[in-house]
Parts: structure tokens; sequence; C-alpha cells
């Protein structure tokens, strides 16, 4: 495995199955009454966090904390960045307190390319814009492998706000590279413009059509909802919230067209949601529903990555 993990590109299929390995083990821990493991003592995290953040945040926390490493949160809010500092700087100087890992969140995507070059510590990404978030798809990857199995040959559909999303992109290439089939759907306001190279040269479908896609001979081993990102849209993207669940909400009467096809699909979705725009309740709570799933195997699979970038064989420690 490379130094640092900015994209999920870094990860040949076996770096990726050495993960989700190393997380099924991580997984136990959670499950012990006393969850803690010697493996990254004396180490150093720092979570620096220039976005907002629920689970990523706190299950980086957890796992560097699980794993006995001294770890500790920084935002842009209450840190020298709210001065005027340079992300530059801030990295440079907490790299001067010689620490192990950055974790790092921020709203520029390629931010954490650019801070690799200037720290000596091993930089994960945990979100840059609207480009990458490759442990989420780690996350995804194993939530689909623990109930489904290996994903070769099977057919997950991405829907939602691909153009903002740093999950579709990070997932695109993670469950290609296990060998899963891959459809995303958006409206055309929300698709991404390039992608069409994209899917070409890299073998995945796209479509407008969340009911043809839902309905066609392909049926889906796991629909993925993605959040409509409001906060990244400076314009009208789409006429009325009700416009966009009617045509890519994952309705209650859709959510019944998937179970009739495949009593056994999984529904996703990396979080927050907002329900009742992409996601109704009703697909959200249902037993398909493995949301809560993701949210645990992100733990796991955070444990597994800072061991393989900080304990692991050929790791830069
Ligand atoms: C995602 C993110 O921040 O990219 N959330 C997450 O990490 N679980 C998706 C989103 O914000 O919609």
């Amino acid at each position: 495995m490379t130094k640092h993990l900015i994209s999920s590109a870094d990860l040949t299929r076996a770096d990726v199955e050495a993960i989700l390995d190393t997380a099924a083990s991580m997984h136990d821990v959670q499950r012990r009454e006393v969850k803690k493991l010697p493996t990254l003592r004396g180490r150093t995290i720092i979570n620096f966090f220039f976005e907002d953040s629920t689970r990523t945040r706190s299950s980086f926390e957890i796992a560097g904390k699980w794993m006995s490493a001294d770890t500790i949160n920084l935002s842009a809010k209450g840190s020298s960045t709210s001065k005027g500092e340079s992300l530059r700087d801030s990295v440079q100087t907490i790299n001067a307190m010689a620490v192990d890992a950055l974790v790092i969140r921020h709203n520029q995507s390629g931010a954490c390319q650019q801070v690799a070059g200037w720290v000596n510590a091993s930089v994960i990404n945990a979100g840059d814009g609207t480009h990458e978030h490759p442990t989420q798809a780690l996350l995804d990857a194993y939530t689909l492998r623990s109930r489904i199995g290996e994903l070769d040959g099977k057919h997950v559909v991405i829907v939602g706000d691909l153009t903002h999303s740093r999950v579709f992109r990070s997932n695109v290439i993670t469950l290609m590279t296990l060998g899963a089939r891959v459809t995303v759907v958006a409206p055309p306001t929300l698709m991404p413009s390039g992608i069409g190279s994209w899917s070409a040269t890299d073998g995945f479908a796209t479509s407008w059509d969340f009911d043809e896609v839902l309905s066609g001979e392909d049926r889906p081993d796991a629909v993925m909802m993605l959040r409509v990102q409001r906060e990244r849209m400076s314009g009208g993207y789409f006429p009325t919230p009700r416009e966009y669940t009617v045509g890519y909400g994952l309705t209650r009467p859709r959510l019944a067209t998937l179970l009739q096809r495949n009593p056994d699909v999984l529904v996703m979705h990396p979080g927050p949601m907002n329900r009742g725009l992409e996601i109704s309740a009703d697909a959200a709570d249902a037993p398909s529903s493995v949301i809560l799933d993701q949210v645990s195997s992100g733990l796991a699979v955070r444990m597994a990555v800072l061991y393989h970038l900080l304990a692991g064989e050929g790791s830069a420690a």
C-alpha cells in the first residue's frame, strides 16, 4: 500500500481486499466489552476537518482511540484558519509536531493531494470537495461484501446528485476494482460533464431514467441513494424538491418494485439523508436498509486503513 490514501485509484484489488479482510477482524473488536487494541500506541493522528461531518469524523476518532493512538480533532472554526491562516501553513504547523497521520476533509477538490506534498505524515482523504472519499467507498464495499458476498458480477445502482458527489466517484472506482457492475443514475442537470468518456473507458452504465433501471433486465443487487447536496448548488438544478422525488427518489412504490425483483436487494445511503427528498422514510427504515450497518462498517474500515498505513507491512512508520 502507498503511504497516503488520497484516491480510491491508489488501491489495487489486492489492497482493497487486504483492507476489507483486516476490517472484518477489526469489526470483532466492536463487539467486545473492552474495545482497545495496542496496535497504534505512541502514534498521533490529527483529524483536520474544514467541512462539517458527523460519522466520518467521529468514526476516525474512535478508530484511532480503539487502536490506542493519540487522536485530536481540529476544525476550521476553532483553528487558526478562522484567523486567515492558509491551508499550507496550518498543516505544516501540525506536521512540525511530528504527527503520524493527518485525516483531512476539505471543501476544495485536490486539497489532500496538495497537503501530501507539504507534510511527512500519512495523509488520508476524508472527503475533498466533489472529488473523492475513498474510505466511504471502502466501507460501502465492506457492507456489501458482508451481506451479499464477493462483488464480482454484482449490480450496484448509484442514484442522485452525482455532480457534487465525492462518494459516487470513489465508489465507482472501488466497486469496479472489485469486479462489480455499476449503473449511475441522475437527472441530466446533475450528471457530471465528462462522464460519457469516463463511463466508456471504465465500462459502467449511465442513465437518466431511474424507473427504467429498476425494471430493466439487469436487476439491482443494491441501490445506493445519494444526498442532494444543496450547500454545493448555486442555481436551480431541478424545478422543485417534489419533482426531484418524483423522478429520482427511492419512494415506497419504487422500493416495492425493487423488492419484487430481488427480495434480497440492499438499500444504502452514505448519510446524512434528506428524508422525503432522495429517500422515503419507508425505504430508509426498511428491513432491506443497511444504512446503519454502513456506519458501523465505517469504524472497522477506518481502523483497518489506519492499521495498513501506520502499522502494516510496508507502512511508512
Ligand atoms: C458524504 C460526504 O460528506 O461526502 N457523507 C459521508 O461522508 N458519510 C456524503 C454527503 O455529504 O452527502
